[in-house]
């Protein structure tokens, strides 16, 4: 049964917006009026003026009446803003569970150890039911709107995670996961054929709860090369052209995991016309302007000329790649050839079902990038062709990647990432607190109620806004995020 989400009615948000309008710049404005309609769409933007001119000269233009309009104000006293929801383009639903839990392990290892009994054991629906409904709640809490999700290998909890993100108003990309070989008896698909039946399955089911795919759609989901027969990822490939569906796989992650490719896949055998890990992926056609690639932590010029000339995209997913140490993906190398990036989670291969988390962490990981390749003598450029200053992300490029570039990955380029006329209001309300240097809390000893209510970051009050929203994400987390849009419908709020 399809089903339709509705928005009560026309909404206009008012006061200070905060959105990246390129990758290097962060768009200010203040007083300022934004309508959204009742589709969830942003009609019109009135900059500098105050509340009763919005009303009075924005409403009629849009022919709506004051009493059927709700207003949605950010405090300016509790140093509030509007900020684009985030888009994690890289989480697996399933293993939330085990979030922390990774010990010393890298990445094969730690599939085998921690990931595939629990992923298995997802199977059951009851508990399927439980996990992936406190995984929805706890990402749209901190403000992830649009979610690039792996389910299990099962069909039916695949597609309950479809319901729930539907149900939730999370906007999802769902995938179940295909794997016939190199996993273990209880945890592998049958067959390639079995493998595909079952994604059809799961696809024919997501697209009819969603026909128009608004909120939820599938997505073919090859766990990774060494897990898929070359029968399977061939399969999948026309399954891709056949649909014209997104595809979403990993992708050099590990040094274990690329010699294993390597060996799996000889390029003779499989009629490659290089023995890279691209090139796999590449023969089978699963290398389409749709595929978001996590990790890429490894990948070479050559390959990523084969990325960059497909259109395929890159999810960075830095808190995974520190945890199970699987290395340091150079973000600006990636994107000065042209490849569009993302930022993932990678739960639970990431410790964080925050986005702001994996932000935090894309500026750290840019940081050792440009530590540990010191340059050549008489050279400004480092052994990966850039110099040590250009490496490090600044606060607006991590994120612009954890909303607008994330939405190049999941098919949502100019219609979600931004605070423009024609774009849909996926957005979170950020309060960072009232300012200290207000007094109040000192005299009357309330500095402790302060950080409870109102979350980690000291604003003082003499900061400019750009200071503080670099406070906010070194310092912000889900007590910062009060309140949460997706389409233009309120899908989370904190008490
Ligand atoms: N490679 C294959 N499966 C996985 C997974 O579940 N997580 C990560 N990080 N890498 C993978
Ligand atoms: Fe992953």
């Amino acid at each position: 049964e399809p089903r339709t989400l509705v928005n009560p009615q026309n909404q206009l948000f008012y006061g200070t917006f905060i959105y990246p309008k390129t990758l290097t710049e962060l768009e200010y404005l203040y007083n300022t009026a934004v309508a959204v309609d009742q589709n969830g769409t942003i009609v019109a933007i009135e900059r500098d003026c105050d509340l009763p001119k919005a009303t009075n000269t924005l409403l009629p233009r849009l022919g709506w009446s004051p009493d059927s309009v709700t207003i949605n104000t950010s405090s300016a006293s509790h140093n509030q803003f509007f900020f684009p929801g985030f888009i994690d383009t890289h989480l697996h639903a399933p293993q939330y569970p085990n979030v922390g839990i990774f010990g010393k392990s890298t990445l094969l290892d730690w599939l085998e150890t921690y990931t595939f009994p629990l992923e298995a054991s997802l199977s059951d629906p009851a508990k399927a039911q439980t996990v992936y409904n406190r995984v929805i709640r706890k990402t749209l809490s901190h403000g992830t709107t649009c979610a690039a999700y792996y389910a299990t290998k099962d069909v039916t909890t695949t597609n309950l995670l479809a319901d729930l993100c539907l149900r939730a108003g999370q906007r999802a990309l769902v995938g179940r996961v295909c794997m016939d070989q190199l996993s273990p008896d209880y945890y592998r698909d049958a067959s390639a054929a079995d493998s595909v039946a079952a994604t059809r399955e799961s696809i024919a089911y997501v697209q009819s709860i969603d026909p128009t795919g608004a909120i939820v759609r599938p997505v073919i989901t090859p766990r990774f090369a060494p897990s898929c027969s070359a029968p399977l990822m061939a399969d999948l490939g026309k399954l891709a052209a056949e649909t014209g569906l997104p595809v979403q796989t990993h992708i050099s992650e590990n040094e274990g995991e690329i010699d294993l490719v390597r060996e799996l896949f000889p390029a003779k055998e499989i009629g490659a016309k290089g023995d890279t890990y691209t090139h796999v992926y590449d023969t089978f056609g699963l290398l389409t302007d749709k595929t978001i690639l996590a990790h890429g932590v490894h990948l070479s010029e050559e390959e990523v000329e084969i990325i960059k000339a497909r259109g395929s995209k890159v999810s960075h997913c830095p808190c995974s790649n520190s945890a199970i140490t699987s290395g340091a993906a150079r973000v600006r190398w990636l994107l000065e050839r042209g490849i569009e990036v993302g930022l993932g989670t990678d739960m639970s291969g990431g410790y964080s079902p925050s986005v702001l988390e994996a932000a935090r962490q894309a500026a750290l990981v840019s940081r050792h990038v440009a530590m540990t390749c010191s340059p050549k003598k008489g050279s400004k450029a480092n052994k990966n062709g850039i110099d040590r200053e250009r490496a490090k992300l600044t606060v607006e490029e991590v994120l612009y990647l954890a909303t607008k570039g994330g939405a190049k990955l999941v098919g949502m380029k100019g219609k979600v990432g931004g605070f423009e006329v024609g774009m849909e209001w996926d957005a979170q309300l950020i309060g960072l607190g009232r300012d200290v240097a207000d007094g109040e809390y000192e005299i009357e000893g309330k500095g402790e109620e302060k950080e409870e209510e109102e979350g980690n970051v000291d604003v003082f009050g003499w900061e400019s806004w750009p200071d503080r929203v670099a406070k906010w994400l070194y310092n912000g987390d889900d007590r910062n995020t009060r309140k949460v849009w997706v389409k233009g419908r309120l899908v989370h709020q904190r008490k």
